[in-house]
């Protein structure tokens, strides 16, 4: 973010914050609540406002002294976040209010006929304010419930699949389904771990991880390798890369540096028994049958990400006819390529989406802005007898909190 845009931020934030304020003084009848509301709001505002600045000036400072979030990098990015989402939500209730005021004064006065009394713009009623304050409330606790609790509330998704083609001998086969860990936003080993025992308590036949592993630098998950190296399966631990693998979104001084980045973040797959399928393919052999394990580099149809997945390169080692597990990061790619080609891939696992970390699920419904960027955000998927399955993601990214979209461990059990 460039200083002349983070000005501009603060500007406009500073703008809302004398609105509101604005608002709140004419509403409060007594000096004493006029008095308490102006020292809470000025103080919690002081709090953000130093937050924010702090974490913007000393970006470099927190690079250097770890490659993961501090936990009070974390805190303050996310108190700011609430106290922005907060604010913006009263000031535009408290704006659409105003709105309809004056448009109703305007009316009024049109309409007043000779000798009758002044319209009083004035009145601003005080339930009006009340009811803002608890209705921007009710997203501000969510959201500090998000960043303390709800990062790293795992919840396991269990799926049941019926797959036609599937060989007898993997029926019942049980394999987990993680994605996007992006280790550089951690802040606690000891809440990771809880993330990890869960999937080892599924017992899984087979695990496979669908990319963004770090956010920027392959050296976020140097102190999490053991953590992750600790993930057991009895069949193999497979994985693919995302688009925040590359190291795109990080100024590398040289090329040779941003190769030599690559070139430990294989090693680090490697190290945590993952084997990294860059458009190659893997087989699984049970009981004389086999299913073979695919994965492709990241091809994503939105915006600047990489389009060098090749699913015609990933197959070139599997047999036609055979039953076939694709790893594919970004789900855009399973309307745009997976599902034209001519090779039929039973069930393809993806993430990406985050399913926005933000959302509201309850049994039989589930809703998350992020359906209005990625039509396929969460979930399975069907279409031409081929299933996707979008995990909503193990870790999260820009905002330090999940709310509503807990991180997921998918459990898919073949039959
Ligand atoms: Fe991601
Ligand atoms: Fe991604």
């Amino acid at each position: 973010m460039g200083i002349a845009f983070f000005i501009g931020f603060l500007l406009v934030f500073l703008g809302i914050d004398i609105y509101i304020l604005r608002v709140y003084f004419r509403i409060l009848e007594s000096t004493l609540a006029r008095r308490v509301f102006q020292y809470l709001y000025v103080i919690t505002g002081i709090i953000a406002y130093v937050g924010v600045i702090n974490i913007y000036l000393s970006r470099a400072v927190f690079e250097n002294e770890s490659f993961n979030a501090s936990i009070f990098k974390n805190v303050t990015s996310g108190v700011f976040f609430a106290f922005f989402i907060f604010k913006l939500l009263l000031a535009s209730y408290l704006f659409i209010y105003d709105l309809y005021r004056y448009i109703k004064y305007i009316i009024l006065r049109i309409k007043r006929k000779k000798g009758e009394r002044k319209v009083n713009l004035k009145h601003r009623r005080k339930f009006i304010g009340q009811l803002g304050l608890i209705a921007a409330s009710v997203p501000f606790a969510s959201m500090i419930y998000g960043i303390t609790k709800g990062k790293y509330l795992y919840t396991v998704k269990n799926v049941n699949l019926k797959l036609k083609n599937l060989p007898d001998a993997f029926k019942g086969f049980k394999i987990v389904h993680i994605s996007d860990v992006h280790a550089g936003s951690f802040d606690s080993k000891e809440d990771v771990q809880r993330g990890i025992d869960l999937i080892n308590t599924q017992n899984p036949d087979a695990v496979f991880f669908t990319g963004d592993l770090v956010n920027n630098d392959a050296r976020e998950i140097t102190d999490y390798v053991d953590i992750f190296k600790s993930i057991n399966s009895k069949y193999g631990k497979f994985s693919c890369l995302g688009n925040h693998d590359y190291g795109d979104y990080k100024n590398w001084g040289s090329e040779e540096a941003k190769q030599q980045n690559m070139q430990l973040l294989f090693q680090q797959h490697k190290d945590m028994n993952f084997e990294l399928l860059n458009n190659e393919s893997r087989r699984i052999h049970k009981d004389g049958e086999f299913i073979d394990i695919v994965g492709v580099e990241n091809w994503g149809s939105l915006g600047r990400f990489p389009k060098i997945g090749d699913l015609d390169k990933a197959l070139t080692n599997t047999e036609n006819e055979s039953f076939k597990i694709l790893m594919s990061h970004d789900p855009t790619h399973w309307d745009e390529k997976v599902l034209e080609h001519q090779t039929h891939i039973d069930l393809t696992l993806s993430g990406h989406t985050h399913g926005m970390q933000f959302g509201i699920e309850i049994p039989g419904f589930k809703w998350s802005p992020s359906k209005f960027i990625y039509p396929r955000w969460a979930g399975l998927y069907e279409e031409k007898n081929q299933f996707l399955y979008v995990n909503r993601g193990f870790g999260f990214l820009g905002f330090p909190g999940r709310v509503g979209i807990w991180p997921e461990i998918t459990v898919i059990e073949l039959s």
